[in-house]
């Protein structure tokens, strides 16, 4: 018997140890999960809060937290950020965030020199280009129309893609409305310098300060056996100089030149918008009221689709690299909720029959002084009025030929449109049966 009763003991000793290490661990393990829990809801609350900062911060609700934030967007456009105001520094803030533009092009203009000097004599040209005081509208829209029509028989029976049918008419105008022409250019020359034009700029957008794109020898072929010489005089002008003028007009206004007409004519058909540019192109450059209602198209496109999402400069004060890009968000500025209200992201051009002085205040499609665009007293508003009116003319609205998007299905249904390059090039257009 002695030895089972010390066995009983023995026994109750390691179910009690047993069941006390099994306790702990299950204690242990309730504990480990409850502080893993404690810290996960932490990390989420965290987040939670971070976003509300951030949305807050961006997207605010309070008012003066707005006009803050639109103070400074504006302190980065007008170079007050560095307290600078003369060209000498100005240049320099915005040159070196265009650098590689400017060697992927070989561009000598003022968005990329830092030599008073050069600023003033391109802004001269653009100027003498821009305020042309015999512009015929008119014909301009029929350059427009012929080129449109010439691309839709291209491709009989078949979707036009309408990303290169866009930057073939907006080049043709363009050169026509910039330079003489000694002969008419090939389809294949306008195809190719488009193109390349493109390629171009994603390989400046790509590069670094350590890989620098190398200018196209394609695209500056063609531009030279063009033979273009400005209208007020007889010397040929090599490519660089060609793509210095072309390149601030062309490469800012087909997509919004595209995207406008998307809007306009597909994804937000108005029953207004007949008689808004019913007097497209007679109306152009008529300072009528009848011209102030169609330019509203370009105003609304411009403001859903600034040629610039983002204008940046480069703060001359700080050091590391990095740091020193700043911009102003001018996407924001145009479609934020507590400026635009809950239509901010609707295409609606009416809405410039009354803007609020806080949206006067945001709407900057051309940026501010010092370097205000030379396009914005009117030029800009009746080249994108002109060439969307033009796409709705000959390519009709919605009851004529339908447009989707291959690269974008879902984008097409949002009726936000996606801008980057890639999402725009899938845009087709079809003829109805
Ligand atoms: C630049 O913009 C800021 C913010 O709106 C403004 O306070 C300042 O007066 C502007 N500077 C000039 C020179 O216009
Ligand atoms: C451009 O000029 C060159 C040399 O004068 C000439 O050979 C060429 O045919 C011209 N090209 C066009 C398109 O006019």
């Amino acid at each position: 018997m002695p030895p089972m009763i010390k066995a009983i003991p023995c026994y109750t000793y390691f179910v009690v140890t047993y069941l006390g290490i099994l306790a702990s661990a299950c204690i242990g393990w309730l504990c480990t999960l409850f502080l893993l829990l404690v810290h996960k809801l932490e990390t989420t609350l965290r987040t939670v809060h971070a976003a509300v900062l951030q949305s807050s911060e961006s997207k605010g609700q309070p008012q003066e937290d707005i006009e803050v934030w639109l103070r400074n967007q504006k302190s980065i456009i007008n170079f007050s950020f560095a307290d600078a105001s003369k060209p000498h520094d100005t240049l320099p803030i915005r040159a070196e965030a265009n650098e590689n533009i400017a060697i992927a092009f070989g561009l000598i203009n003022s968005l990329t020199t830092t030599s008073p000097s050069i600023h003033k004599s391109f802004l001269k040209t653009a100027s003498s280009i821009i305020n042309r005081p015999d512009r015929d509208w008119t014909a301009l829209f029929e350059t427009a129309t012929s080129t449109l029509k010439t691309e839709l028989n291209h491709v009989p029976g078949q979707s036009l893609p309408l990303a290169e049918v866009t930057r073939i008419t907006c080049l043709t105008v363009v050169l026509v409305d910039n330079f003489n022409i000694p002969s008419p250019i090939s389809r294949q020359s306008l195809v190719i310098i488009t193109e390349e034009i493109n390629n171009q700029w994603l390989k400046a957008k790509s590069s670094t300060p350590h890989s620098r794109p190398a200018a196209s020898s394609l695209l500056n072929g063609h531009l030279s056996s063009l033979n273009l010489t400005l209208r007020s005089s007889t010397h040929v002008l090599p490519p660089e100089e060609i793509l210095s003028i072309i390149i601030p007009q062309y490469e800012t206004l087909w997509r919004v030149v595209l995207v406008t007409y998307l809007l306009a004519f597909h994804l937000y058909p108005s029953p207004t918008l007949p008689a808004r540019i019913s007097s497209v192109p007679g109306c152009l450059g008529s300072n009528s009221d009848a011209e102030k209602e169609a330019l509203k198209l370009a105003k609304e496109g411009l403001r859903l689709t600034p040629s610039n999402k983002r204008i940046y400069r480069h703060s001359p004060t700080v050091s590391d690299h990095r740091k020193a890009k700043l911009n102003a968000d001018l996407e924001l500025l145009h479609r934020h909720p507590s400026i635009w209200g809950p239509s901010a992201l609707e295409f609606n051009p009416s809405r410039f029959d009354s803007l609020t002085p806080l949206q006067t205040e945001a709407y900057l499609p051309y940026s501010l002084r010092p370097h205000r665009c030379p396009a914005f007293g009117g030029f800009g508003d009746r080249m994108v009025t002109c060439l969307v009116a033009a796409m709705g003319r000959v390519l009709g609205t919605s009851g004529a030929g339908r447009v989707s998007n291959t690269n974008d299905k879902e984008g097409q249904k949002r009726q936000v449109i996606k801008t980057a390059r890639d999402k725009l090039e899938g845009w087709r257009y079809t003829l109805c049966k």
